[in-house]
């Protein structure tokens, strides 16, 4: 079959100045992307800033006979993501692709936690995510085209020690994601979910020594791309990705116990059927799921 291409759709990648975007910014461009390489350049807890990463990024990507072009906003306030949106009308006329990925880490305990290790983390993941999707999505439902492509994590989705913070936002991402299928389905733009593990800066301390060597981030944009791909059907849906392995994360729901009288004896009675995992359903949004409790309301 024949190699698949992006010719002339028009691609924003957060955070792809190194890592897991860098990654990403390389294989669209290289199969015809216009790429907007968005990086504010900080540290990993989200300090500092430079300019030069994106724009080292945008050198490699020319060097190879690709089009990029740099932005250096921060995702994590609207005007950053309505400028990163603009970068894209500017230089290229439309946004077709909305991959987030910017990120930072501010990793404690629970007990330890405090609203300055919280804020900052929501501000770049969840709400970088609704900063630069919510221009771009104006745009995507007028053309009648969009693919957009959050990245969440393991951590938030089945929970990983000194991560509520990281995990919330990242599990929000999934709940964002979900909305956005179900509101994009109309006009053609679909939403989708990553949960991705690779050695990066942000988790060399982790993986150096350990899996480091075969999580290289490369093996994770061939998912991102055929998400962001025009024959890809997908939408609403989470996928976790790593080292040449790639699976479907889903959301599923018992059949659960039913009494019109519920009480909390039969929740203490009932707790093997309530959790009797036989005959799941995976509900695809929430009209879905408001059909397993229709039979019971007849
Ligand atoms: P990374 O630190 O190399 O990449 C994150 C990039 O986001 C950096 O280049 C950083 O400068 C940029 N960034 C941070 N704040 C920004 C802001 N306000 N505006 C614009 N850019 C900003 O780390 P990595 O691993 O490539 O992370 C990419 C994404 O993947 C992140 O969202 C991360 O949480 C997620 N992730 C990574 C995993 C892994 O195993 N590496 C596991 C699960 C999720």
């Amino acid at each position: 079959m024949a190699e698949l291409g992006y010719d002339g759709r028009v691609a924003i990648i957060t955070g792809a100045g190194g890592g897991l975007g860098r990654e990403h910014a390389l294989l669209l461009a290289s199969r015809g992307a216009l790429v907007v390489v968005n990086d504010l350049g900080g540290a990993v807890d989200g300090t500092g800033s430079d300019k030069g990463a994106a724009e080292r990024v945008v050198d490699e990507i020319k060097a190879l006979g690709g089009e990029a072009v740099a932005d250096t906003s921060s995702v994590a306030t609207p005007e950053g993501g309505e400028a990163i949106v603009q970068t894209a009308i500017d230089a290229y006329g439309k946004v077709d692709i909305v991959i987030n990925n910017a990120g930072i880490l501010r990793d404690k305990a629970f007990h330890n936690m405090t609203p300055d290790l919280m804020n900052p983390v929501f501000d770049v993941h969840l709400k970088g995510a609704f900063h630069v999707t919510r221009p771009a999505f104006a745009r995507m439902r007028e053309q009648g085209y969009g693919r957009i492509i959050s990245t969440s994590s393991g951590a938030g989705i089945f929970g990983n020690f000194g991560q509520t913070n990281y995990g919330a936002a990242k599990m929000g991402l999934v709940g964002f994601t979900r909305v956005l299928a179900v509101e994009g389905a109309r006009n053609n733009v679909k939403a989708n979910a990553i949960a991705p593990l690779a050695m990066t800066r942000m988790t060399e301390n982790i993986m150096a020594g350990n899996i480091g060597d075969k999580t290289d981030p490369k093996l994770v944009s061939p998912i991102v791309a055929w998400l962001a791909h025009e024959d890809c059907p997908a939408t609403g849906r989470i996928f976790s990705v790593g080292g040449g392995r790639v699976a479907e994360i889903f959301i599923a729901e018992t059949q659960g116990f039913f009494n019109a009288e519920l009480s909390l004896e039969d929740v203490r009675d009932q707790w093997d059927t309530i959790c009797n995992r036989d005959g799941y359903a995976v509900p695809a949004n929430m009209p879905d799921e408001l059909g397993l409790f229709a039979p019971h309301f007849k």
